[in-house]
């Protein structure tokens, strides 16, 4: 069981790298008025949402459902843990219609709307942990 939740907590920092990094990026996308640094930040964002978060996304949830359905570790918290994880994989899915939007330059949001955008993982990373450690009920 300790290996399979080493591995769920390692991809969920994976998958946290991307859901702090990707939003960033989209700040200096939004600042950015150069075709060459455009086709850069682009090039990042893709590589990084495909080959980073969604990995992360992806095994982070299939390890924690192995913790909660192979051994069957839950109960109140761990249902509003999932109703925490639900809201990130929204804000996930979010930041590829985003990322569309940039790689069709059609981006139509501010860099300081991005600022705004980029500290909500914050508040579900915190949500979470607390959930999953604390188990307050
Ligand atoms: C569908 C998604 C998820 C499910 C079903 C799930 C389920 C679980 C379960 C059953 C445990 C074991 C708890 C224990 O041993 O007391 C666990 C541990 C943990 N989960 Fe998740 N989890 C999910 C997503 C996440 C996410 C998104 C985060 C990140 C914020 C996270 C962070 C953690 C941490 C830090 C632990 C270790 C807690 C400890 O050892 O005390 N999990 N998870």
């Amino acid at each position: 069981m300790l290996w399979i939740k080493m591995l769920h907590i390692v991809f969920m920092v994976t998958w946290f790298a991307g859901l702090f990094y990707l939003p960033r990026l989209f700040v200096y996308h939004a600042m950015t008025e150069d075709s060459a640094g455009s086709a850069r930040f682009k090039i990042m964002e893709r590589k990084l949402y495909y080959g980073i978060m969604a990995p992360g996304a992806v095994f982070t949830i299939v390890f924690g459902m192995w913790l909660w359905l192979g051994y069957g570790i839950g109960g109140a918290w761990l249902h509003a843990k999932l109703a925490v994880v639900t809201a990130l994989v929204v804000y996930h899915l979010y930041c590829g219609r985003l990322l569309a939007d940039f790689n069709f330059d059609r981006n139509a949001r501010s860099h300081l709307w991005y600022r705004w955008f980029n500290e909500v993982p914050v508040i579900f990373l915190f949500a979470a942990v607390i959930l999953v450690v604390v188990k307050p009920f």
